[in-house]
């Protein structure tokens, strides 16, 4: 060999190993590559860590695929699958609006708006009457404290305003543990919030297992905002539905993680109870814990979903309920969410496998 051959290979070998350390940059990294910030990382991705997962930091989706734009809206409500912010308003860094500081846990690390921006279309949340108004709280034996609460209900109702009021064709639904006791307390603070002028009445919603109304139609109505309370009177009281009237789910927390078992929550009807259109999978730890959740959401989760597939009667998941909902090994959530209407929409294992022409996503119809 040459001396300007053996130059030659020598620098390709450091052209090799510059390129290995700056694998991509620029919004040119794909899942799982290598990053050092959210910038490096193609469109619908974050950089994001997963010390149970993998080395590093690496690209890992952050936002949804609308089913709605990738397909059509055109099919009953209840044909669709939508991910589910588990505590949505239990916020990192969330200020304190008590004076005390706050002693409690978080479940997400997103602002409502941003979870909604990213895709989130379910919002649990939790609802207690606290300094003569409707709060958002964690409770400590039932009650709201200083130290628990997080910020008054208004607050978050209007950036749910301002979402559904910024996308015409978007519906979001909130699952309320629902504490208020004041009289049509929850209807003022809606009411309020600019809310109920997209309020879906109760009326419309199925009672033995019917399909719910197409999309299209909810949307062309402006009917796009479910609210289901926990509180049975309500119906019948506020027009607010009770959520087990419409709706099964497994049991929550640590219980609801055991591999294999879909047992429904105490308030549900048996999660093979076809009289209720909507299937719920609740997929979170009892303690949130941020550093084990993109394991809880990644392989574990999908699991769950086969799992309560089979004990629901053959019935998908509509909405599923997580912690810290951008935390996984790679698709997360997202392609939990992209499965499941894969599942609804096509026969599919990926909703992009439903598209005509597509390669993506095993199917067998
Ligand atoms: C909407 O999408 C679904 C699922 O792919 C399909 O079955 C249906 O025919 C579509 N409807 C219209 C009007 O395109």
């Amino acid at each position: 060999m040459g001396f300007s051959q053996k130059l030659f290979l020598i620098i390709t070998a450091l052209v090799v190993l510059a390129d290995v350390a700056t694998a991509c940059s620029n919004g040119q990294c794909r899942i799982l590559d290598e990053c050092s910030s959210d910038q490096d990382c193609e469109a619908g991705l974050y950089c994001s860590s997963c010390l149970v997962g993998f080395s590093g930091s690496r690209c890992v989706r952050s936002t949804i695929t609308n089913q709605f734009k990738l397909l059509n809206n055109s099919l009953s409500f209840n044909k669709y699958a939508f991910l589910t912010t588990h505590n949505a308003y239990a916020i990192d860094g969330y200020p304190s609006h008590t004076g005390v500081p706050r002693i409690t846990f978080t479940n997400q690390e997103d602002s409502i708006t941003e979870q909604l921006n990213n895709g989130a279309r379910a919002l649990m949340l939790d609802t207690y009457d606290f300094q003569g108004d409707v709060w958002l709280c964690h409770s400590f034996k039932g009650q709201c404290y200083d130290y628990t609460a997080f910020g008054p209900a208004i607050d978050t109702l209007k950036e749910i305003e301002a979402f559904l009021s910024a996308n015409p064709t978007e519906i979001v639904m909130l699952i309320l543990e629902d504490h208020v006791q004041a009289l049509n307390g929850l209807t003022k603070v809606f009411t309020d919030a600019g809310l109920m002028k997209y309020w879906f009445p109760v009326a419309k919603m199925p009672k033995n297992g019917q399909d719910w109304p197409l999309v299209s139609d909810m949307v062309q109505n402006n009917q796009r905002l479910l609210v289901f309370s926990s509180i049975q009177s309500k119906e019948a009281g506020e027009g607010i539905a009770y959520q087990w009237n419409y709706m099964v789910e497994n049991q929550y927390g640590d219980d609801g993680m055991k591999a294999g078992s879909c047992a429904n929550r105490e308030e549900s009807p048996p999660l093979d109870d076809k009289s209720r259109s909507l299937v719920l999978v609740n997929y979170f730890r009892s303690i949130p814990m941020k550093e084990l959740s993109c394991e809880d959401n990644s392989g574990n989760l999908i699991n769950m979903l086969h799992t309560c597939y089979g004990v629901a009667a053959s019935r998908w998941a509509n909405f599923i309920a997580v912690d810290y909902y951008k935390r996984s090994e790679g698709g997360g959530s997202f392609q939990a969410v992209d499965l499941l209407n894969g599942k609804l929409l096509c026969g599919c294992d990926d909703i992009h496998a439903c598209v005509p022409g597509s390669t993506s996503g095993a199917c067998t119809p």
